[in-house]
């Protein structure tokens, strides 16, 4: 049986995750979502909330399930038994910050990295942007399933703390 992990902060899952972890099912025999630490961000939402909305948005996705990790996600990928990371490419930028994490993960441990070119119709959407449309007052609702949408405006209230990124 293959297995891949398709890996992500998902701050939070938007409709471009749910179309590359699609794909990535129609390669794989299962597909692990893996909600993980980037080092390099601040998040919105807790890892717990960010796992909860990954698995509503993946929800009857036969063969996918979603997992967090605070560690190596190469440490994952051998313990799940796991013969590939997928990411999704939006554009030759994502391609830029990608094949670095690629080629680190395939030097620490060997595994291989798939790209996967999600749906131009959903390349606009990335979760920075998303947050940011919803802080000023945009919709989202048409870039992120309901129970996202729901759960980035009540992060950013004012009585959440103001919406400061600082969910971990
Ligand atoms: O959605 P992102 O932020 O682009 O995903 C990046 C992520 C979380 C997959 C990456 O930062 C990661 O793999 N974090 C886990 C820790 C790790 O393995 N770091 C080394 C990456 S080369």
């Amino acid at each position: 049986m293959s297995i891949a992990v398709c890996p992500g902060s998902f701050d939070p899952m938007t409709l471009g995750h749910v179309d590359v972890v699609r794909r990535a099912r129609s390669m794989f025999d299962q597909v692990v979502v893996a909600v993980a630490h980037n080092s390099s961000k601040r998040t919105l939402l807790p890892p717990a909330e960010r796992v909860r909305l990954a698995a509503d948005a993946l929800a009857g996705m036969d063969g996918v399930r979603v997992v967090t990790t605070d560690g190596l996600l190469v440490d994952l990928v051998r313990d799940l038994g796991a013969c590939a990371v997928v990411k999704g490419l939006r554009s030759g930028a994502d391609l830029d910050a990608e094949l670095a994490m690629a080629l680190m993960n395939r030097h620490l441990s060997g595994v291989e990295t798939v790209f996967v070119v999600g749906d131009p119709g959903l390349a606009h959407i990335a979760s920075s942007l998303v947050k940011d449309v919803a802080r000023h007052g945009g919709r989202i609702d048409d870039m992120v399933t309901p129970a996202v949408a729901a759960a980035v405006l009540d992060a950013l209230a004012p009585t959440a703390g103001g919406g400061g990124e600082d969910g971990r």
